[in-house]
């Protein structure tokens, strides 16, 4: 078999491949992981696109940590992140949705919140002996931006430069070039690791994408689709998908492509024009990057979009999927078709990934089967399980 062998950065070497798969879907392990993996991580919520002025706010549901957060840009200009809860007697805040307001006001009893916190207004004050308005701030949760994305994290341990590692710089300009095209959220009967995991593998492109995309990866001289490149890192993973120069143009796409970019499948990279981030062994024969975010979201990165997936448990077997589509910024109705057929064809595209994972579980919590095989080029996962244990098993 003459298939492209790939290039590995970090240890892929010490991966066991025979991994205990029953146990990451157990309700034990999903307590566990809530309070050691998803307390302690930086976790993407949401991007900027709604926070351009000051005042300008969305609230951000995370039943998986029990909380509600209000996301607001300070007078300042700065992006903080609040517990949706009023310091009086706890009312939530802001019921939900987005927009822009000069201050942050309770509905039950009028006391009212700068957009930076600050208590400002206590109704009938006088009648609070000993009330320190300086002592009753909305209650923040750590957040940080890199590029338009906003990070939260409700017990950081490092800044979210470090948790990023090599992704945090080597991105220059590429994400503010796209602008959000779709969104898409799904509920799912399964275990949030398993929708991580079939994101962050190509293995399976060659069956469950047959119909839809049967020729986007590989091809001749590669024909089991082996990933060009694949990086370890501290946390996250990242790999290209390999292009095939050879695929074959339906009509469809033609059509839209004719007056639009050619947004999939892009077979062959373009030298220059994207940040280093982006194809980072320059693999010519590319499609688009997958990278892990550890723990709970997935971004794919191509010539002309990018995408994010988030899973958001709240049980073992209960997962919110919440995917958003970006990409380039259409100039006239031509472009705007090209975009139109990306958008749907990576909607049948997700379906088919979405519609495995139900089934999954199921067989993997009945209990018949502790342990699967996996492949050198299935590592991502086993990289996945490897950095969570290490959660797990660290000091409370
Ligand atoms: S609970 Fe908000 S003002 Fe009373
Ligand atoms: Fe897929």
């Amino acid at each position: 078999m003459d298939d492209v062998q790939t290039h590995f950065r970090g240890d892929a070497e010490n991966l066991e491949s025979w991994l205990p798969l029953a146990d990451k879907v157990t309700p034990e392990r999903f307590a566990l992981e809530r309070e050691k993996i998803f307390r302690r991580s930086w976790l993407l919520i949401g991007d900027t696109a709604e926070l351009k002025e000051p005042g300008s706010y969305f609230v951000r549901e995370l039943p998986t940590l029990n909380a509600s957060l209000i996301v607001v840009r300070g007078e300042d200009g700065k992006v903080r992140s609040f517990h949706n809860v009023c310091r009086h007697r706890g009312n939530k805040l802001i019921r939900g949705g987005s927009g822009c307001r000069p201050a942050i006001t309770c509905g039950f009893h009028g006391w009212a919140f700068s957009n930076q916190g600050d208590c400002r207004v206590v109704t009938d004050e006088h009648q609070f002996p000993g009330l320190d308005k300086s002592k009753l701030s909305l209650l923040p949760v750590a957040t940080e931006l890199w590029h338009d994305f906003v990070f939260v994290n409700f017990a950081p341990r490092q800044s979210l430069a470090e948790w990023l590692e090599d992704l945090w710089d080597q991105y220059p300009g590429y994400f503010e070039g796209h602008e959000k095209v779709a969104s898409y959220g799904v509920e799912l009967a399964s275990n949030w690791n398993l929708g991580v995991n079939s994101f962050t593998e190509g293995y399976h492109t060659l069956f469950i994408h047959r119909n839809t995309v049967p020729d986007y990866q590989g091809g001749k001289g590669n024909q089991m689709r082996h990933r060009p490149f694949m990086q370890l890192m501290k946390r996250h993973t990242r790999y290209s998908a390999p292009g095939n120069p050879d695929h074959h143009e339906t009509p469809a796409e033609a059509l839209a492509w004719r007056h639009g970019h050619k947004m999939l499948p892009a077979a062959t990279y373009q030298h220059g024009n994207l940040p280093a981030g982006v194809n980072p062994s320059r693999a010519e024969r590319w499609l688009f990057d997958v990278i892990e975010l550890f723990p709970n979201t997935v971004m794919l990165t191509g010539q002309y979009w990018h995408m994010v997936l988030s899973f958001w448990p709240t049980a073992a077997d209960r997962t919110g999927m919440m995917q958003t589509a970006y990409a380039y910024k259409p100039k006239n109705m031509g472009e705007r078709l090209s975009q139109e057929f990306f958008r749907s064809r990576g909607r049948e595209v997700l379906r088919e990934d979405l519609n495995t994972l139900e089934a999954q579980y199921a067989g993997l919590s009945s209990g018949v089967m502790t342990h699967g095989y996996l492949s050198r080029q299935e590592s991502a996962l086993l990289h996945h399980y490897r950095v969570a244990e290490e959660m797990l098993g660290a000091a409370p």
